[in-house]
């Protein structure tokens, strides 16, 4: 028997545990590609959906197969009238992130095809996925509001629907321009811990939506997708400009994470943050409102401050977080907004992991007590 010690790699820090052509995070140069392209470019000039399809498929669609992929995405937007009964009946107590995973949880109990796991038939899954979870979004933060759901509109895109189902109107194309941004920029990232959680519920050859509604469970956490909720909660708590090197300092001393900020991978910077930070700076811009203002410069003083305290950059969820307030979504749907873009990254990786699969099992160093007898008596 060997006695050489395994070597640990707590978080699975620094293994890498299978190749990917879906995309790559250069750490030396902060650099993301989807499909080998900068998502930089792809943020500034295309739109989500292109951006769904070239995840999906490998290459960005021509006009003929963008019209084919978004008429079966509008079909497709509506709730039947059991799932829109169901989620009428969760508590109001419960977070979004819950009513999303039990929405998926609940496409797959209805789905007739739901142990075909063939390339065709996860296409559509996916497709289904990325129609109707905008639509679950919407219903339950208008049913937070007292509010009854806005039907799907077919003749708009997806961002514009998407507002339209929320707010009923579309805001102006600068504001769905920025959102659609966010959307592009939190689609893929590579073996992120929720996209390894799907690969993980995969690599078991379980279904698509145990999968995606694994990984929504592994994004709700606050050191994942759960911290562009925590950053606007964040900026609340701290309130006004003056008090954010006083806030961190107290924060720090505390031994508390601050949120949106530090990285796994990106331990330079986030090589998203700048094009959202764009964005966001837009918003404030036009917003002019003197609420928005306040709301810039603590963010921007809390970011001066913790790079100068702990030289870390912030992650895109820090101009995400504020740029989701600005646009008037309730803070507690910002994850939910995350899912309807990741769901993309997810089922491209659960494609690729059955295409060449392995069962993922990893092992463990034991460090519990020695072996013993069991104790004679119960007593
Ligand atoms: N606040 C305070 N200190 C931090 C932060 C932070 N946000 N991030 C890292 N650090 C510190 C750690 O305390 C640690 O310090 P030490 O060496 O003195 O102990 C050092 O930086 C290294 O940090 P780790 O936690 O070991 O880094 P790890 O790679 O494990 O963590 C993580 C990455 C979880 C994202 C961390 O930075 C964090 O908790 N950030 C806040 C939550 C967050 O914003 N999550 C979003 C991630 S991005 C996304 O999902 C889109």
């Amino acid at each position: 028997m060997s006695t050489t010690t395994p070597a640990i790699h707590r978080g699975l820090a620094g293994v890498v545990v299978d190749t990917t052509e879906i995309s790559t995070v250069i750490q030396e140069t902060n650099f993301l590609t989807y499909r080998g392209y900068p998502v930089q470019d792809l943020a500034a000039h295309r739109s989500f959906e292109k951006v769904a399809y070239l995840l999906w498929h490998g290459e960005l669609p021509d006009p003929v197969q963008l019209g084919e992929f978004q008429a079966r995405e509008r079909a497709l937007r509506p709730l039947g009238r059991t799932t829109s009964e169901l989620l009428a009946r969760l508590p109001e107590t419960c977070h979004p992130m819950d009513v999303l995973r039990t929405a998926v949880s609940f496409f797959g109990a209805e789905d007739p095809a739901e142990d075909d796991g063939s390339p065709a038939a996860n296409r559509a899954k996916s497709l289904t996925l990325l129609a109707k979870l905008p639509t679950v979004v919407a219903a339950d933060q208008r049913r937070r509001r007292g509010l009854a759901p806005i039907p799907p509109d077919p003749g708009l895109g997806y961002a514009e629907n998407f507002f339209h189902m929320c707010f009923g109107a579309v805001p102006d194309p600068d504001v769905v321009r920025c959102f659609e941004i966010s959307l592009v920029l939190y689609a893929e990232h590579s073996f992120n811990a929720s996209t390894f959680t799907a690969r993980v519920v995969t690599s078991t050859l379980s279904d698509l939506y145990s999968a995606v509604t694994a990984a929504i469970g592994a994004l709700k956490g606050p050191l994942h997708g759960g911290a562009n909720e925590a950053v606007m909660h964040m900026l609340e708590e701290i309130g006004d400009p003056r008090r954010a090197e006083e806030w961190l300092d107290r924060a720090l001393a505390g031994q508390r994470k601050i949120m949106g900020f530090g990285h796994r991978v990106y331990k330079h910077g986030d090589s998203r943050v700048p094009i959202m930070q764009d964005a966001l700076d837009r918003l404030v811009a036009r917003a002019a409102d003197p609420e928005a203002t306040r709301l810039a410069t603590l963010h921007a003083a809390l970011r001066r401050a913790v790079l100068t305290r702990k030289n870390i950059h912030p992650n895109l969820d820090y101009p995400a977080g504020l740029a989701y307030h600005l646009m008037g979504f309730d803070t507690p749907a910002f994850t939910p907004l995350f899912v309807m873009s990741r769901v993309t990254g997810w089922t491209a990786h659960i494609t690729e992991q059955l295409a060449h699969n392995t069962l993922i099992r990893p092992l463990a160093s034991y460090a519990g007590p020695g072996q013993r007898a069991v104790p004679a008596s119960a007593g």
